[in-house]
């Protein structure tokens, strides 16, 4: 089969196709044969620095090929021997072990069938690969820490990135007040999402603007900015951050003296959290958006758009 490995660290001519041998499911996992990857800053980040690659895929002394990526949807070809969800030909989509050595950048992957979901009839394997890492994230900011419900009152930060245009979606659909930040540019498009209030970062404070939220979802590591989204809740809300963690001491007291619950999110590979965002992708709630299609010749061209920073809801490449 045909794989992008990552021959070392650092820029994207590192990126190199290779033929390997197709790999074998353990007794757990499913063999799936890729047609859609999705793309994220973390991949980036990853495949140019050595120490984050070693934290987050937990490489063995020696480990290789290194094959980057996480975020599939593809066809079931072979199943292990105690596989008892899948059977050969369904689809399915999901992050595939993360924090982990994912190797999704190839035409076969396998996967833990417990991290995996049934991929939605009406999504289309882009939409599907494109919701597992980013609405993932977005689900277990505000659903599994923050506790998202009804007329809460919610900040998204860069509400019109991968992250962001899930969480603006989500917290509409447990009938939350989204309120979000983004360029004037994309105005129109977190409104169009559902977010009921837009905040332009570029010429606006989002804390002078809002200080009674109930929930503050954090994506932004520039300087102090976990200090602002401290003041833009309200006594007793949560801030789930998933760039910054909280370690400055001051920023620690505002989080006591405004009695705030506060959590700096790693996401992480869960079946259960797959089978939630299928069912919200089934009913409508939640929708990909797709700005840009790759073909999987042109990974290196992915890594480096969303890279600008300002990719608008998802990158995904098509095989
Ligand atoms: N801890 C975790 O588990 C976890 C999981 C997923 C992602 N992350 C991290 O979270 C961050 C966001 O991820 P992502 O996938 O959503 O990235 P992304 O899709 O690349 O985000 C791009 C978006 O960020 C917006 N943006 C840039 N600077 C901004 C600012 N100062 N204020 C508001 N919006 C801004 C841009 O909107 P405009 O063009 O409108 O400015 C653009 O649409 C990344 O740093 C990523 O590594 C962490």
């Amino acid at each position: 089969m045909k794989a992008l490995v990552l021959v070392k660290p650092g820029g994207v001519e590192n990126l190199q196709f290779a033929e390997l041998p197709i790999p074998q499911p353990a007794e757990n996992e499913v063999l799936i044969q890729t047609k859609a990857i999705s793309i994220n800053p973390v991949d980036t980040v990853v495949r140019g620095n050595e120490a984050f690659l070693n934290f987050v895929l937990q490489l063995q002394p020696g480990e290789s090929p290194v094959i980057l990526g996480w975020d599939v949807s593809g066809v079931v070809t072979a199943t292990g021997a105690a596989v008892t969800r899948f059977k050969k030909g369904d689809e399915v989509f999901g992050m595939i072990r993360f924090t982990g050595h994912g190797k999704a950048y190839a035409e076969y992957v396998t996967a833990p069938e417990y991290q995996l979901a049934l991929k939605p009839a009406n999504s289309s394997h882009e939409e599907a690969a494109a919701a597992t890492l980013a609405a993932l994230t977005a689900w277990q900011a505000l659903v599994t820490y923050a506790k998202i419900k009804k007329g809460d009152k919610v900040l998204i930060h860069s509400g019109a990135g991968g992250v962001g245009h899930y969480a603006i979606q989500i917290a509409k659909h447990f009938g939350a007040t989204a309120i979000t930040t983004s360029s004037p540019e994309n105005k129109g498009f977190v409104l169009q999402l559902g977010a009921h209030q837009h905040i332009d970062y570029k010429t606006q404070r989002f804390e002078d603007v809002i200080n009674d939220a109930d929930i503050v979802l954090d994506s932004v590591s520039t300087p102090g900015h976990l200090d602002r989204s401290v003041a833009a809740l309200k006594n007793g809300g949560r801030l789930i951050s998933i760039v910054e963690f909280f370690t400055d001491e001051a920023l620690l007291q505002k989080i006591r003296e405004k009695n705030i619950f506060a959590h700096r999110l790693g996401v992480s590979s869960n079946g259960a959290d797959m089978e939630s965002i299928a069912e919200l992708l089934l009913t409508g709630a939640l929708h990909s958006h797709i700005s840009q299609t790759f073909p999987f010749d042109q990974i290196p061209a992915a890594h480096q758009n969303i890279e600008t920073g300002r990719t608008k809801g998802k990158i995904v490449i098509r095989l």
